[in-house]
């Protein structure tokens, strides 16, 4: 297949990428940042349409998106700029060249007020800006180009760029005092795992909504704690606070856990959250017990 990535500079856009050209597709990257790559602003639409244009792909695979949810909370406008009308733009140039797209979207579209898995089919009600302009994108997409697979992941972890795992693990390397939240809780997801599952989803054709993350789900602290025992640091406490102590712009769900029903239904799982924290941290060289 011929196949457009955005985000293409960062972490899954990056590893989408490198695997689906591994797999023998026809791949371009393009982002507003980063070498090797089309450089494009998707929140310029001619920009936008150029580039897909110029490439003529079967399918856009669209995870670039302004990702600081602090960022997004400070600047509401921007974020509906750039996860919104970015994903407008990418939506009406596919439809133009005949392009199906598949749209990366987040746990956050979720209000987090119940405390059972949410399913594809559930009612997005977004509770902060982030959450808010990624459901825009959704919406957006959905209207313009029927052919669209909207995947929702959560709580992405990534070998090689900025995440909760290395945070954490650097933190307690460092001797600081760590506290971390009881009362966010969602499916933490490898980055590695994702990427197999969503070149695997493209081939079907059969668009729609899907939810893939890991499976089974935890509280932040819950996460931490594991990763922090597995790489050796059992014995470094972690002070366990609720989100109202965080003091961040941005407030989270508190409880997004996604329930992967209809990739399922076709053979798409992803293995636990638990096994794939162990595979990442034995990649990293981090894995002690
Ligand atoms: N990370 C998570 O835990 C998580 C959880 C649920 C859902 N998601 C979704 O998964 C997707 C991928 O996440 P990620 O962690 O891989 O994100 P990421 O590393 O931040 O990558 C996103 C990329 O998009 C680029 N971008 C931002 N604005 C752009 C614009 N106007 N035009 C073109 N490119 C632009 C970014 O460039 P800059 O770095 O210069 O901004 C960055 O290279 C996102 O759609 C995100 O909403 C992520």
């Amino acid at each position: 297949m011929k196949i457009l990535v955005t985000g293409a500079a960062g972490r899954l856009g990056g590893r989408l990428v490198q695997t689906l050209s591994e797999r023998g597709h026809e791949v371009s990257g393009a982002d507003v940042v980063g070498e090797g790559v089309l450089r494009v602003d998707l929140t310029d639409f001619e920009a936008t349409r150029a580039v897909v244009r110029a490439c003529k792909p079967d399918i856009v695979l669209h995870p670039a998106a302004w990702t600081d949810v602090d960022g997004c909370a400070r600047d509401p406008q921007r974020a509906i700029v750039v996860n919104g009308f970015g994903t407008q733009h990418v939506g009406l140039a596919a439809a133009e060249v005949g392009a199906a797209v598949l749209y990366v979207s987040s746990n956050e579209v979720f209000d987090g007020l119940r405390s059972k898995p949410y399913s594809e089919y559930d009612v997005p009600n977004p509770g902060n800006p982030y959450a808010y302009s990624k459901w825009v994108g959704e919406r957006a997409l959905m209207n313009i180009n029927p052919r669209h697979y909207i995947v929702r992941t959560a709580w992405l972890f990534a070998h090689g760029g900025k995440n909760f795992i290395q945070a954490v693990l650097s933190a307690a390397e460092a001797g600081k005092p760590l506290r971390v939240v009881t009362d966010e809780v969602a499916n933490p997801t490898y980055n590695d795992d994702l990427t197999a599952a969503l070149a695997t989803l493209i081939e079907t054709e059969r668009y729609g909504i899907y939810h893939l993350t890991n499976e089974g789900s935890c509280s932040r602290w819950a996460f931490a704690r594991y990763f922090l025992d597995r790489a050796g640091y059992a014995g470094t406490p972690v002070e366990p606070i609720v989100v109202s102590q965080y003091g961040r712009p941005s407030v989270p769900p508190r409880y997004s856990s996604l329930q992967n029903m209809a990739g399922a239904l076709m053979g798409i799982r992803l293995r636990s959250w638990q096994s794939a924290v162990d595979d990442f941290l034995h990649r990293e060289g981090l894995l002690r017990v």
